[in-house]
């Protein structure tokens, strides 16, 4: 990995001025996961039938402006917007949870000023989305969306309920195992990477091809966060921790972005 491709990884802003001869320096997203991450084509999640593309992928150089911007501007990012139950008239149903981790990268340092996103289904299973219709409550004091940003230990944390399982119409009596969806971005739109949390020990894994479509059972475990009883908090909440890496031999598993 070169300088630029660290820096990239790292967060920090790459060299894009160098000195007199030796031009601009753009640096790329290279995505080396192919073996990790899940095919685009997948069958048994009917989803991907249509609108996987039919041909290899071109790869489009990054240009100046892929990398410089739009910036993210972390002052947008509420000091509250970690927390899932706050903001609303009351408390959300639910077992409520502290899910935390950090942002690595393939060498175990840490990723800082990374936004992280994460949306989620209520308790009941329900998002908070029109297109989610089927017959399991909302919840007035839940929509299921949250942000922060890592620290410069690349620590993330959100106080949020466990999600409940939901079907999903994919194929006979298809429920997705519990989860939550995850969003990180680099220091540009153009560096986004996706990817889902899953809790020990559901007993849909058998039957989830979105799960399954990562096809390794060792990266399949890097999806799944862990119990964490130091982050539980007395009288309060369950503590689970997912760290997240970028590359690597450790490498957690991405989905396309959409
Ligand atoms: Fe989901």
């Amino acid at each position: 990995m070169d300088e630029v491709e660290r820096k990239a990884e790292l967060g920090e802003s790459p060299k894009l001025w160098p000195g007199p001869g030796q031009g601009l320096v753009v640096p790329g997203y290279r995505r080396d996961h192919e073996a990790v991450d899940p095919p685009h084509d997948w069958p048994d999640y009917r989803g991907t039938i249509l609108r996987h593309p039919k041909r290899p992928l071109v790869p489009i150089p990054n240009t100046l402006s892929d990398v410089t911007g739009p910036a993210l501007g972390e002052d947008r990012v509420g000091e509250a917007d970690f927390d899932l139950t706050a903001g609303f008239a009351g408390e959300p149903q639910g077992q409520r949870l502290v899910v935390h981790g950090r942002v690595l990268d393939g060498n175990g340092r840490p990723v800082r000023d990374t936004l992280v996103e994460v949306w989620q289904a209520n308790a009941a299973g329900r998002y908070w989305h029109k297109v989610d219709t089927h017959p399991a409550p909302l919840d007035p004091n839940f929509t299921g969306v949250g942000r922060c940003m890592t620290d410069s230990e690349g620590r993330y944390r959100f106080v949020t309920v466990r999600p409940g399982a939901y079907p999903w119409g994919n194929h006979y009596n298809a429920w997705r195992p519990a989860h939550i969806h995850f969003s990180l971005f680099g220091r540009a739109f153009a560096q986004r990477l996706v990817t889902q949390m899953y809790f020990p020990d559901d007993p849909m894994f058998p039957y989830d091809p979105i799960f399954n479509a990562v096809r390794d059972h060792q990266d399949r475990k890097r999806l799944i966060c862990e119990f964490d009883f130091d982050a539980t908090t007395p009288e309060w909440a369950l503590g689970y921790r997912f760290d997240i890496v970028l590359r690597g031999r450790e490498q957690t598993p991405f989905e396309e972005a959409h």
